[in-house]
Parts: C-alpha cells; sequence; structure tokens
C-alpha cells in the first residue's frame, strides 16, 4: 500500500527523522485554521499518491493564513493525474538552502535493498538518473545488516555530500533505514530532503509503501487505509480471504495455483487478439482448497465487476480434485442463483477429470461451457465477451 505524504511524515517523525510541522485539512476553512496556527510561511500541499504534484499546481507557498485559504480552495478536488485531491497538508514553510535526494526500496531482480542518494535533488530525479546516472549513488544493502553506520557513511561518501556533511546525512539515513526496516516498507524515499539556512536536514516530502504481506504484524498499518482510493472489488475479494487483483480487461478468470492463473491471463490474452482485443478482468486463484463456497465468493467477486462479459475457470485437479471442483461451481450457481447472469467457460483437467465433467454436463446449466482444453477454454470465452 502507498502512503500518503502526510502518513509518510508522521512515520518518519514516529522514527526520529527531521521533518517539519503538518496539519492535515479537508476544507479551506481548515486549511486556514491550520496555517494560522503554524504561523508564517505555510505550503499547502495537495494529498494524493502519485507522483509529480509540484508541476501539476499541487504545491503552493503560501505567505499569510488568506492565501492558504485560497490555495487550499483551488487544490481541493482538483484531478492529478487521476487522483481526486480530498485532503492538503498544510506544512511549516522551510528556509531552504540546498534540496537533495534519498531513496530505499526492494530490489526484487538483485534479491536485495537499494539505497540511492544525491545532491542533487528536488523535483526531477528521473531525469537526473536518465542524464547523468553517475551523480546518482546506488549502493546496494543487504537485508541481513540493514542500512547501519557504516553502509549510511557509504552512501554519503558515494553521493558526494559535502564532507562536514558527511555525518549529519548519515545520521538521517540511519533513520530513514529504521522507518523502511520496522515498517516493513518496499520504499521509503525523500525528495527533497533539505538542508535549511540554519544548517539543518529535514525532510520534506516522503513517499512510503509498506508491504502488504507483512500486515500480519503491522497491525497499526490499517488505520492507514483510505477507502476512498481502494478498489471495492479488491477491497470485497480482501475481505472474503481470495486473492483477487483486478485488471482492466472483459474476461473474467479463476482458476487454482498462481501459476495457473498466470499462464491463464496470457493463453487468455493471445487468445483475446482473434476476438476484438478482450483481455483478462482479474487475477483469481481460489487456491488448493476450491470448495463450493470459495467458488461462490470468488464468481461473485467477478460477477461484481462490471467490465466483465464472459469468466474463464480453469482449474487442474490436485488434492482438491475435479469432481469436488465441478461440484463447487454448480453449488456456486445455486447459492448465486439470479445474480450469475454471465457465460461461464470451465477447463478442468487433472485428477477425477471425468468425474468433474460428468458432474458439469449432468447439471447442464445455461451458463456453463465445457472446454476441453485450456487454449479452447480461453478462445470460447474470448469469443463471448466479445459478443
Ligand atoms: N514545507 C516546505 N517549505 C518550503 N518549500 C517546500 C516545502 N515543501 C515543498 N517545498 C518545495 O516544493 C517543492 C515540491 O514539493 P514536494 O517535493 O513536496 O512535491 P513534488 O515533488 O512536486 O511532489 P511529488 O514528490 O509528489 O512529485 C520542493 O522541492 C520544495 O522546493
Ligand atoms: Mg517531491
Amino acid at each position: 500500500m502507498d502512503l500518503y505524504e502526510y502518513q509518510a511524515r508522521d512515520l518518519f517523525e514516529a522514527h526520529g527523522v527531521p521533518v517539519l510541522a503538518g496539519i492535515v485539512a479537508e476544507t479551506p476553512e481548515d486549511a486556514k485554521a491550520a496555517a494560522e496556527k503554524l504561523g508564517g510561511v505555510t505550503v499547502v500541499k495537495a494529498q494524493v499518491k502519485v507522483g509529480g504534484r509540484g508541476k501539476a499546481g499541487g504545491v503552493k507557498v503560501a505567505k499569510n493564513a488568506d492565501e492558504a485559504y485560497e490555495y487550499a480552495k483551488e487544490i481541493l478536488g482538483m484531478d492529478i493525474k487521476g487522483h481526486t485531491v480530498h485532503q492538503v497538508m498544510i506544512a511549516a514553510g522551510a528556509d531552504i538552502k540546498e534540496e537533495y535526494y534519498f531513496s530505499m526500496l526492494l530490489d526484487r531482480a538483485n534479491r536485495t535493498y537499494l539505497a540511492m542518494a544525491s545532491v542533487e535533488g528536488g523535483m526531477d530525479i528521473e531525469q537526473l538518473a536518465e542524464e547523468r546516472p553517475d551523480d546518482l549513488a546506488r549502493v546496494p544493502v543487504s537485508p541481513t545488516t540493514g542500512l547501519n553506520r557504516e553502509v549510511a557513511e557509504q552512501i554519503a561518501k558515494e553521493a558526494k555530500f559535502a564532507d562536514d556533511m558527511q555525518s549529519d546525512i548519515a545520521d538521517v539515513l540511519v533513520k530513514l533505514g529504521e522507518v523502511f526496516e520496522k515498517e516493513d516498507a518496499t520504499l521509503v524515499e525523500v525528495n527533497p530532503l533539505v538542508l535549511t539556512g540554519e544548517g539543518k536536514l529535514i525532510a520534506l516530502d516522503g513517499k512510503v509503501t509498506v508491504d502488504d504481506n507483512a500486515d500480519f504484524r503491522q497491525p497499526a498499518h490499517a488505520d492507514l487505509v483510505d477507502e476512498r482510493t481502494e478498489n471495492p472489488l479488491e477491497a470485497k475479494a480482501e475481505t472474503k480471504g481470495l486473492n483477487y487483483v483486478k485488471l482492466d480487461g472483459s474476461v473474467g478468470v479463476i482458476g487454482n495455483g498462481a501459476g495457473l492463473v498466470m499462464s491463464t491471463l496470457d493463453v487468455v490474452a493471445y487468445a483475446g487478439e482473434n476476438h476484438g482485443n478482450v483481455k483478462p478482468a482479474n487475477f483469481l486463484d481460489i487456491g488448493g482448497g476450491a470448495d463450493a463456497q470459495v467458488m461462490a465468493d470468488g464468481l461473485d467477486v467477478i460477477l461484481g465487476d462490471e467490465q466483465v462479459n464472459s469468466v474463464f475457470v480453469n482449474v487442474f485437479g490436485g488434492i482438491t480434485a475435479c469432481d469436488q471442483v465441478a461440484r463447487g461451481i454448480v453449488q456456486a450457481l445455486e447459492i448465486l442463483g439470479d445474480t450469475a447472469t454471465k457465460q461461464l467457460v470451465v477447463r478442468l483437467d487433472g485428477n477425477k477429470v471425468e468425474e468433474g465433467r460428468a458432474i458439469l454436463a449432468e447439471a447442464n446449466h445455461p451458463l456453463v461451457t465445457i472446454a476441453a482444453t485450456m487454449d479452447e477454454g480461453a478462445d470460447k470465452a474470448a469469443e463471448l465477451a466479445n459478443k
């Protein structure tokens, strides 16, 4: 889950990373009150989970509380790259002398963490990385040591921070490494990390992504969820304990086993090329124990997706044999009754395949078509979705 800047700011503060005061507001009146409370120059910042807010006009410096009111009025409700601004953060204004960049992320390809830092922070780090890659230090961080003092010093050195700043920078990096580790983050980015006129380092903008797989040991993260930005289908699937990811196409997909479902997505996309370029509508792995309730829950979520025109159920019977899965499908359709309205193409293979197909044939449900192979099923489902 990506966090809002103000949530990242709060995590930073909790782990001792220097930040400025910030107050979240949902109305121009509250923004004005916040600016009055902070006093002096403030910055009105759109809270959306997308980069490039400044360039889109979502970050404005306000000289006084009345200006904060005007800017908040302008920014609230604004659309930034498809994200509606529901909240602004009124941040204390910083006297910026220099802007630096720091990030730490999970480097999946190299099975490690990666820290990046540059003395040239601000708004265009992607451009810097492309045009002058040597000015962006990249230091792998072993997950076994984490971002300790030694690694922090190495990063500060490779990023070419001034000699008299290295120690202060290392202090802040160690704390940011703590945020990464203690909060089970996959990304911690600070852009800009600023040096103020008084010579203080402050994290002025934070982006944090926390790993949902660690939710079980991060109960506090549940409070960070913003229902307004959750995909309603994914949220529904989660409450039912389903492994579901919403995609953009019109062929619903249900399978057992992540590998089989992934390849089903490929096969459906490929078959779709012959049928008006229809694409898979979702990833849904119902796992090993595909009983009737799980099947009903899965179908219920998929049929709730307005984009779906047909559903491809692709199951390879293992410990849960095909006859159980077939019974599950029949019972699921009974449970769903009239709410099941879209055509289902079912391909069964593996343990007890004959029995499974016989059960489906016997039930003879008007919405169900049996396919002999995965390719045939994908083709049929794509054809139905294109009608
Ligand atoms: N509290 C502040 N005081 C003074 N200047 C600020 C403050 N916050 C931000 N700024 C200035 O505004 C610029 C952009 O702010 P920020 O980094 O928060 O947004 P952004 O980078 O445009 O957004 P994103 O990170 O989503 O792309 C900063 O580089 C900094 O110069
Ligand atoms: Mg920024």
